[in-house]
């Protein structure tokens, strides 16, 4: 499909996609490649192997596959690399890449690249009527990740950053609406690129002076509305930042209903006086839709129950996942019901200090089945000493 004079998306949508690496994915994602015809033609990105046909049938649809001049590899990330090598192989193009992007893709693929570009930061290269400017990205979220930017057309690639994983036959966010967009762009800066706010707030300066009209990212919809780009920007940047929300989040797992009860009372008590929270039981909710909470968040109330000695195992894979994911400058507190093993909630408590939440105290515990005054006891600690 046409973006612009001369360009098109010719990606592949991947509506049946339902994980990425363990992150839900429930609007399944798109692979976004594009395609510049001129006096020479490039291909920034390509797609996941298995979207092979999809990918080759829209680049046929603009010109025939051995006709491509370049190929820009922005990541080496196989959803955007898995078919270099294939294009490669059917034509008699040039690959364009960071030195650093060449390395992963040996490491990846076991091949030598010889007709190759390797692109500083900041270079600016001219390809017939088209000239690029190369922006590395390191930890935008690899290593080798790199931006290219169209001098004459303002648009930026960026690859996976701004990106967000919708599947839709529609290519620009204002088609589907910036409210769902937006969300599932949190969700993806939450899930994927929060570790790494340092190497955001650096990209984001170096975009500053940069004229862009169009964003045009490796997953999801194109920024193209003035708002919209200012609106995603402004997002990245308060991100970046990895300041708390305003957000009460209770998030637990339960064997027999005892953390759940202790979990409701608390979110009642949360809603009694005002706050925003909300609340997530693992049995049913994927850790990466508690994750895409956190932006918003200024404490995490942890619950769970004890089984063999340990904390149940959705609550070990919310913490160890956290733990990488690094929301820091943000309170938490822990609570559950156990049997005989107590001391499996010193261990639950050292896992969310790991994960780096400052932790007001100790936790709250109840043996078995919380009563009545077990439950107020439990609310008037939260309310009292957490809460305020
Ligand atoms: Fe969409 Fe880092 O790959």
């Amino acid at each position: 499909m046409k973006i612009s004079d001369g360009i098109f998306s010719v990606g592949a949508i991947d509506w049946d996609l339902k994980t990425f690496h363990g992150y839900s994915t429930p609007y399944g994602t798109t692979y976004n490649a594009y395609l510049i015809k001129g006096e020479k033609n490039i291909l920034i990105d390509t797609v996941k192997h298995y979207c092979a046909d999809e990918f080759i049938s829209n680049i046929s649809k603009v010109l025939p596959v051995d006709r491509i001049d370049y190929v820009i590899c922005n990541h080496a990330e196989m959803d955007h690399s898995g078919l270099i090598n294939y294009i490669l192989s059917r034509s008699n193009a040039t690959l364009i890449c960071s030195s650093k992007c060449k390395d992963n893709l040996q490491k990846h693929f076991h091949k030598d690249y010889q007709k190759i570009i390797n692109v500083e930061h900041g270079q600016e290269l001219k390809i017939g009527n088209n000239t690029f400017k190369f922006f590395h990205t390191p930890m935008v979220h690899w290593p080798e990740s790199m931006a290219t930017y169209l001098i004459e057309r303002k648009i930026l690639f960026p690859n996976d950053a701004f990106g967000q994983h919708i599947a839709n036959s529609k290519l620009y966010v204002d088609e589907i609406g910036l409210e769902i967009v937006l969300r599932e762009a949190q969700k993806y800066y939450a899930n994927i690129v929060n570790p790494y706010g340092n190497a955001v707030q650096k990209v984001l300066e170096a975009l500053n002076d940069l004229p862009v009209e169009i964003i045009a990212p490796s997953h999801g919809m194109i920024w193209r509305r003035k708002q919209d780009i200012e609106k995603i920007i402004q997002k990245y940047s308060m991100w970046a930042a990895n300041k708390p929300g305003n957000e009460i989040i209770i998030v637990y797992e339960t064997m027999w209903g005892s953390t759940k009860k202790m979990a409701e009372e608390c979110f009642l008590k949360a809603v009694e006086k005002n706050y925003p929270v909300k609340m997530f039981n693992l049995e049913v909710k994927d850790i990466s839709d508690v994750v895409a909470e956190m932006p918003d968040a200024k404490m995490i109330l942890f619950g769970s129950s004890i089984l063999h000695g340990q904390i149940l195992p959705r609550m070990a894979g919310l913490l160890t996942y956290l733990t990488g994911l690094r929301f820091t400058n943000r309170k938490a507190w822990t609570f559950g019901s156990y049997g005989w093993s107590k001391p499996a909630f010193e261990r639950f408590e050292t896992m969310v200090k790991s994960a780096g939440f400052e932790f007001p105290g100790s936790g709250y515990y109840v043996q078995f089945v919380p009563d009545e005054s077990t439950l107020k006891h439990l609310v008037d600690i939260f309310s009292e000493k957490i809460l305020d």
